[in-house]
């Protein structure tokens, strides 16, 4: 047996072909290729099929890959009516855990775990899921589904089955390259829960739901919904210092700061800041990313000796809030891109299997008497 490491810090527990991270000089690759070169050159779909095939796909395989996908954007009616019976003030993240779990009950075949079926299921489930989170808001808001639309692409068709009409380029845009930079991230909380699932030989479903579970939480995906929290409760940039400088007092967390990994600025903060910037001046939310910067230039004074930068939630609840996104539709946003990731580690798993099965130090007694119950 190893060292006991709280939280598993340091512990390597998984190969991985999917990305690559230098927490120390910030620095993220998808299979070789550094993020910044994705985000600006690629789209969600193509970074899709570069996670599960590890290769950028020639012309013809991304088309088809394109097509497949689109081809699988409707989903079952038995779910969409099934939505329509949800309470109309559940939370979004519990929606899509909950739906995920639904869909394996209309797959006749669910519990088929070949690389072939995991590879189809993932690709139905990545296709479907923004319909399912559109159909939701657009129910707990009194309005009528709309269907996908087949020509769009992934980011595009979300956007219009969310708001009803199509979006412009520059959203649609800035709605892919969030995609992108949330695709994969080693082995983060949510992908190594549902590696561990499926390390039982459970199923896709029941991986992918137990991830969406754990991407919810503050301390993980969660954090994106934190910090638009903490920007609307400052009211102006120049209350940002006392509020940031008491919360440190408290021995708060400040939300969109700090990484068990990095240690230097996130590299998808970097990006994300530039997408803030440019959309807040486009969209007249230039208080939301003043607010931001000042926040991370008091944190950069306070704690940065400490490794405690931007992570990839900070900018991404201004991009997301300019790309007009309600609050509780942060956190499923990381999901319906991290879906991609999360499934290319579910393939990798299945394809070199062992069992996740780590041990506990044991803190407590022994050769306790058993004493009954009356005499306790
Ligand atoms: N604000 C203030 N102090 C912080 C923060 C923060 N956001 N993050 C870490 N610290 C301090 C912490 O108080 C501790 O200080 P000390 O040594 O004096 O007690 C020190 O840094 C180490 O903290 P830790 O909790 O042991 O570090 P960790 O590796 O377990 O934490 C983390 C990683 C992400 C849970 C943490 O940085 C955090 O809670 N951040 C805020 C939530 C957040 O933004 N989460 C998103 C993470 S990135 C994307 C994702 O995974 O979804």
């Amino acid at each position: 047996m190893t060292e006991y490491s709280k939280g598993l810090e340091g512990v390597i527990a998984a190969e991985t072909e999917m990305s690559f991270i230098d927490g120390k000089k910030g620095v993220l690759e998808y299979v070789g290729i550094p993020i910044g070169e994705l985000s600006a050159n690629s789209t969600f779909e193509e970074t899709v099929f570069l996670l599960w095939n590890k290769k950028l796909p020639k012309k013809g395989e991304l088309a088809e890959f394109t097509a497949q996908l689109r081809d699988r954007y409707a989903p079952p009616e038995q779910i969409l009516d099934m939505i329509r019976t949800l309470p109309k003030e559940a939370g979004t993240m519990h929606v899509l855990r909950t739906v995920i779990s639904a869909l394996g009950m209309h797959d006749d075949d669910a519990n088929a775990n070949d690389l072939e079926a995991a590879r189809q299921k993932s690709l139905t489930i990545l296709a479907q899921a923004p319909a399912l989170v559109a159909a939701f808001d657009r129910h707990r808001k009194g309005r009528d589904y709309i269907a996908p639309d087949p020509s769009l692409t992934f980011a595009e068709n979300f956007l219009y089955m969310l708001n009803g009409k199509k979006p412009t380029e520059t959203m649609a845009r800035a709605f892919d390259i969030c995609m992108i930079l949330h695709a994969d991230h080693g082995l983060n909380n949510s992908t190594f829960t549902a590696r561990v699932v499926i390390s039982t030989l459970s199923d896709i479903y029941s991986a992918l739901t137990a991830a969406v579970g754990s991407l919810r939480g503050p301390l993980h995906g969660g954090a994106n919904e934190g910090v638009m929290v903490m920007l609307n409760e400052i009211p102006t940039v120049a209350d940002a210092e006392k509020y940031v400088m008491e919360k440190l007092a408290n021995k708060d967390r400040i939300m969109g700061f700090g990484h068990r990994v990095y240690k230097a600025k996130d590299p998808r903060a970097t990006d994300l800041q530039k997408l803030a910037k440019k959309l807040a001046e486009d969209t007249g939310n230039t208080d939301l990313y003043e607010k931001s910067s000042k926040i991370e230039e008091i944190m950069e004074r306070e704690v940065g000796s400490k490794g405690i930068y931007p992570n990839v939630d900070f900018y991404s609840a201004t991009t997301y809030h300019c790309i007009g996104l309600e609050l509780d539709l942060f956190t499923p946003m990381f999901a319906l891109s991290r879906l991609g990731g999360w499934s290319g580690h579910i393939i990798e798993q299945l394809t070199d299997n062992r069992l996740f099965r780590p041990g506990a130090k044991y803190v407590g007694p022994h050769d306790q008497p058993y004493t009954p119950v009356e005499k306790r």
